[in-house]
């Protein structure tokens, strides 16, 4: 009698079969959601519309928003679960992670039309999205029958020493909606794997996005109590998760916004001796080399400053221009930007609106910081897109979403607030340099530290940059989005702790290493003490004949 992967579900074990009666939560109407709590669904909160930033007076879905009781229950919930699912062989997680894998590439078209739709993320890339769900399933269906631990030599005779992985309990992961799915599997498709159950809050004005991929984690064979979903504004998870740490129902938090909040979550965390994952802002320079290929440059220029409307933790921050290639790089940064398709997200657009209203107050803020000493390029004017403040080419109505002009912000000095931070939205700020030591100080000075870019073909000017930029991840002659899914993710300063996800560095969030030695001797030996020696004759000299010296 085997595993069956389609029974598991926490409860009953008999022999080693893991019995469980799959509850099924009922219809789901998508236009309503709420948390999902015990496998329950939520019945009351206060009512959040979650819009189409496209389309205004569409609205995906009205959400129930739970006040800190919810997130304080539902982990205590995951807590209960956590060991049936941790007793799950993680060989058998690593199926369930296959098939989720396997379900979301068959739903990759719905969801990443769902995603389009609730955020504005042109649809092209929000199919790249939803495939980075899928290799990080690729990548972590293997893991279950991985998850090394090491034999160690002990320094006693009869003695063997043993480092296991243990998983280390319940995963608190708060997320951000620019990547309302693709970010979210980057926590809990490790955790889920590694023998953690998971409270997940994502964000409010993503709640549809988020409710169809936990479904779909359900529908793979993970249970509701492994995986909860809650839904909740900051001030209630604040307090929630302050509960829960409180009550020792977390033992890891995750988090994925700006630092501000990061800090917040980070004190919080440490007065109860927790280490979060914390994957916060950027300000990411690009560094254009004398000797780079403009053409090149300009292109991931465009897609990574303007590309997403800018909205990516990786989005390009602040290009850092030789001041030789200066005028030539800034001429056709311009025409390009200025002929760029921007508009309806379902169409083939540079990019759609911004993410929610929230993301245009901000970044309207933002555009405040524009001074007379800049000169704007990119656009034929700044702000929102409108029938007064029109953009040529724009694809679609602009009066029906949070459409914004592109800007390029040349003369950028280092002390502007547009240069030290970060804008989350359509705008790249250029500031000019002369030499590779000034390009990187300039690429330090904000104090952020997520990614970092440089175009050159000059060997020594690429591994100088690498070594001297305080960036958790560099690109060269690549733009400073698009990381890979298996490749450390995170930042350094005010990008986060120190703490990366994806690949294998993940599992060192989602795992704790224990240690076990074991002495079959069936005598006391004391370590340090009752270790055998082997004493070296000191004194020793090679005589010259051996090395032939002059005597
Ligand atoms: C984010 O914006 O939070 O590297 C993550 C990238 C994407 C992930 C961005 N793979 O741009």
């Amino acid at each position: 009698m085997g595993v069956n992967v389609r029974m598991v579900k926490i409860g009953l074990r008999s022999g080693h079969r893991v019995d469980h009666e799959r509850k099924e939560v009922g219809v789901v109407d998508p236009a309503r959601v709420t948390s999902v709590i015990g496998g329950a669904e939520g019945t009351g909160g206060a009512e959040y519309a979650s819009r189409n930033p496209a389309r205004l007076d569409d609205r995906v879905a009205t959400v129930l928003l739970a006040g800190p009781e919810a997130l304080r229950d539902a982990t205590a919930s995951a807590a209960r679960a956590q060991r049936s699912w941790r007793e799950v062989p993680a060989p058998v997680r690593g199926r369930v992670v296959a098939s989720l894998g396997r379900l979301v590439e068959a739903n990759k078209e719905a969801l990443s039309a769902l995603v389009t739709r609730e955020i504005g993320k042109p649809y092209a890339e929000a199919l790249g999205e939803v495939q980075e769900i899928i290799d990080t399933c690729d990548f972590f269906l293997g893991e279950g029958r991985r998850m090394y631990g090491q034999t160690v030599p002990s320094e006693m005779p009869d003695k063997q020493l043993f480092t296991f992985r243990v998983p280390v309990g319940v995963a608190t992961i708060i997320t951000a909606g620019n990547f309302p799915v693709a970010v979210p599997s980057w926590y809990l498709v490790p955790a889920l794997l590694c023998g953690n159950t998971v409270v997940w809050k994502p964000a409010e004005y993503a709640a549809a996005s988020a409710r169809a991929f936990a479904e779909l984690f359900w529908r793979a064979g993970v249970p509701r109590e492994a995986l909860q979903l809650v839904y909740a504004d900051g001030d209630a998870t604040y307090e929630g998760l302050r509960m829960s740490l409180e009550a020792g129902t977390v033992q890891k938090v995750g988090f994925t916004g700006s630092s501000a909040v990061g800090a917040r979550v980070g004190e919080l965390c440490g007065r109860y001796l927790q280490a979060p994952c914390l994957e916060l802002g950027g300000k990411n320079p690009m560094v254009v080399a004398p000797d780079a290929d403009l053409d090149l440059a300009v292109e991931g220029a465009l897609f990574s400053g303007w590309g997403t409307a800018g909205q990516r933790c990786t989005s390009l921050g602040s290009l850092i221009v030789h001041r030789d290639v200066h005028d030539e790089f800034v001429r056709r940064l311009d025409a390009v930007l200025r002929a760029a398709p921007v508009g309806d997200p379902a169409q083939d657009v540079l990019y759609g609106p911004l993410l929610d209203q929230k993301f245009a107050d901000g970044f309207e803020r933002t555009l405040k910081w524009i001074a007379d000493h800049h000169r704007v390029y990119g656009s034929s004017a700044v702000g929102r897109i409108t029938a007064d403040a029109p953009r040529d080419g724009f694809v679609g109505d602009p009066s029906t979403g949070l459409y914004y002009h592109p800007v390029l912000l040349d003369g950028v000095r280092r002390d502007d607030p547009v240069f030290t931070e970060e804008t989350f939205g359509p705008i790249v700020g250029l500031t000019t340099y002369g030499t590779l030591d000034e390009a990187i100080e300039l690429g330090n000075l904000s104090g952020y530290g997520l990614s970092a870019a440089i175009y050159t073909n000059d060997p020594a000017t690429a591994f100088g940059f690498r070594q001297d930029i305080g960036a958790g991840m560099v690109s060269v002659n690549n733009s400073t989005s698009g990381a890979e899914a298996h490749l450390p993710f995170g930042g350094n300063g005010r990008s986060g702790n120190g703490s990366r996800q994806s690949g294998i560095w993940v599992l060192d969030q989602f795992t704790r290493w224990q240690s076990l030695n074991w002495d079959f001797s069936g005598r006391l030996q004391k370590a340090q003490m009752d270790v055998a020696t082997v004493e070296p004759d000191r004194d020793y000299r090679l005589p010259a004949a051996f090395t032939g010296a002059a005597g």
